[in-house]
Order: structure tokens, then C-alpha cells, then sequence
């Protein structure tokens, strides 16, 4: 029987025991009392009401809230890929609104790794070509643009779904290249948009095992909303978001995993029977 990998994972936090809390350091990205509304004729939707949120440095957050709460349009905002009609966002202590093109570029291609919701695949590339593109673009040479993508390709259990098409995977599948792609670039920081809304609990709870691990054996920073609350306690700090307004639910983890590389295995499609 397959083993759900989460419950490994929780297995492995309760026998390590209460370890340190791990310090928050200073916050990569920070949220000064953001806001921001969408005007539509005479309506106003306050989509993100004064959001306060410090992201600090190898941590890994989860921002849970329902559906139309203003999960994706904060985290657009703490990309920099949107601007708050009030507030400011910072990344390593500068105001995004002041950076430049050539920066914000810069911020995009090394910096932040933006997992979308919709996954955002190129549907004529292959799987193996969708992660392997950003990195041609920000110069990774041939050699190691292989063996990251052979690499992420691997840890999300696709590897022989390499050659196939966004329209050939399944939608679960698809998510999973799109984590893949923001992975290989080893940004400093990954935000990721519901990246499980569309995997079964056990490959849910791998991807949630894969983001541990990177932020612990990466030093990266993780920012992941989602809507499954199974999930939560696998994160440093969990904040709930509700129409637009973030509160904390819970800061820390009880207690600190040791990486354990056997948490991210994903389940196979089982084989057909009759
Ligand atoms: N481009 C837009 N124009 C107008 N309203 C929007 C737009 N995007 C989102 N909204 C509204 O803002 C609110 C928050 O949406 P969203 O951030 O997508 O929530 P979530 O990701 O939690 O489902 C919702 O009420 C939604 O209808
Ligand atoms: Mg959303």
C-alpha cells in the first residue's frame, strides 16, 4: 500500500520532537497596509483591505481562504505583478512601485518564481520544454538547463511525461510542471497560487513535502495559498484571508522536519484492472 507521503512527513515532525523555532529574520517581501479595489461602473469590490504581511526569510507560509476571498490578488501584489491602490510592497526593504523596468525584469527572472493558478504552460512545448524556456531565456547554460530540468521533472514525479504536451497531461499533471518551471530557477522566493487545487490529497501533500524541503534545504522562501486546510500545518505561519482582510491563524510549527528526501514521491497512476 502507498503511503501518504504528508503522513510521513507528520510522522517524521512528531519523532523530532519540539526542535528551535527557526529565527523569522528579515522579511524578504513585506506588506505595509495594502489594499486594492477593482472599480466596476459604480461598483467597488475591496478585493484586499489593509493587509499587513511580512515575509520573512526562509520561511514557509500558507494564506487559506475560500474562493473569492483575495488569495490570488494579494499574491499578484506581493509579486509586484500588481500595484495596491494604497499601501506599499517591499522587497528586501524597497518599495516595488520605484523599481525600474530592467529591475523588475531582474526581480521576475531571479528573485520571485510565480506559480499561477492557471498554470500559464505553453501548450505547443512539451513538459520538458515549459521548464527548460526560462531558463534558456535567463542564460542557464545547455548543460545545466538539462540536468535542472531532468532534476524538477524527477522531484514532481513526471519524468516520463517529459516529452508530452500540456493537452496530454492530466490537470493535476499540468499543475505540476507549472511548480516544476518555478522550482528550476531557484528563486530566492516561490509564490504559489493554489498549486495544489487540482492534485489528489497524496500528491498535494508531496508538493506541500517538495516546498519543506526546499525551504529547508535551499534556503527558500515559500509563499502557498490554498483552500485545504490538511494541509496547513505542514507551514511555519498560516494566515487566513477573509474578504480581503489577513489575519494570523498560527505562527511556528511545533516542531522543525529534518528534510527528508523520501517525503516527495508521487503517486503513480495505478495500473488499470479489470
Ligand atoms: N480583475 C478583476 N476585476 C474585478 N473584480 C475582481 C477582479 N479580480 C478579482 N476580483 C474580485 O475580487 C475578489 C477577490 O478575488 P480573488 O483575489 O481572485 O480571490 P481568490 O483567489 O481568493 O478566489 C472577488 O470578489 C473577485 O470577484
Ligand atoms: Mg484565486
Amino acid at each position: 500500500m502507498i503511503q501518504n507521503p504528508y503522513d510521513r512527513i507528520k510522522q517524521r515532525l512528531a519523532r523530532d520532537g519540539a526542535s528551535v523555532e527557526r529565527p523569522a529574520g528579515s522579511p524578504i517581501i513585506e506588506a505595509a497596509h495594502i489594499s486594492r479595489e477593482y472599480r466596476i461602473g459604480s461598483d467597488v469590490v475591496h478585493a484586499v483591505q489593509n493587509v499587513d504581511l511580512k515575509v520573512g526569510r526562509g520561511r514557509f507560509i500558507t494564506l487559506v481562504g475560500r474562493s473569492g476571498s483575495g488569495k490570488t490578488t494579494l499574491m499578484n501584489l506581493l509579486a509586484g505583478l500588481d500595484h495596491p491602490t494604497s499601501g506599499q510592497v517591499f522587497f528586501e526593504g524597497r518599495d516595488m512601485a520605484a523599481f525600474s523596468e530592467k529591475e523588475f525584469i531582474e526581480l521576475r527572472r531571479r528573485r520571485i518564481g510565480v506559480v499561477f493558478q492557471g498554470f500559464a504552460l505553453l501548450p505547443l512545448l512539451s513538459a520538458y520544454e515549459n521548464v527548460e524556456l526560462p531558463l534558456r531565456i535567463s542564460g542557464v547554460s545547455a548543460r545545466e538547463r538539462s540536468d535542472r530540468t531532468r532534476e524538477v521533472l524527477e522531484m514532481v514525479g513526471l519524468a516520463r511525461r517529459a516529452k508530452h504536451r500540456p493537452f496530454e497531461l492530466s490537470g493535476g499533471e499540468q499543475q505540476r510542471v507549472s511548480i516544476a518551471r518555478a522550482v528550476a530557477m531557484r528563486p530566492d522566493v516561490i509564490l504559489a497560487d493554489e498549486p495544489t487545487g487540482e492534485l489528489d490529497s497524496v500528491n498535494a501533500g508531496a508538493i506541500f513535502g517538495l516546498f519543506r524541503q526546499m525551504v529547508a534545504t535551499r534556503d527558500m522562501t515559500i509563499v502557498a495559498t490554498t483552500h485545504d486546510r490538511t494541509l496547513l500545518d505542514m507551514a511555519d505561519e498560516i494566515y487566513e484571508i477573509h474578504d480581503g482582510s489577513l489575519s494570523m491563524r498560527q505562527s511556528g510549527r511545533s516542531a522543525q522536519p529534518s528534510a527528508p528526501t523520501d517525503t516527495t514521491r508521487f503517486r503513480r497512476p495505478a495500473p488499470a484492472t479489470q
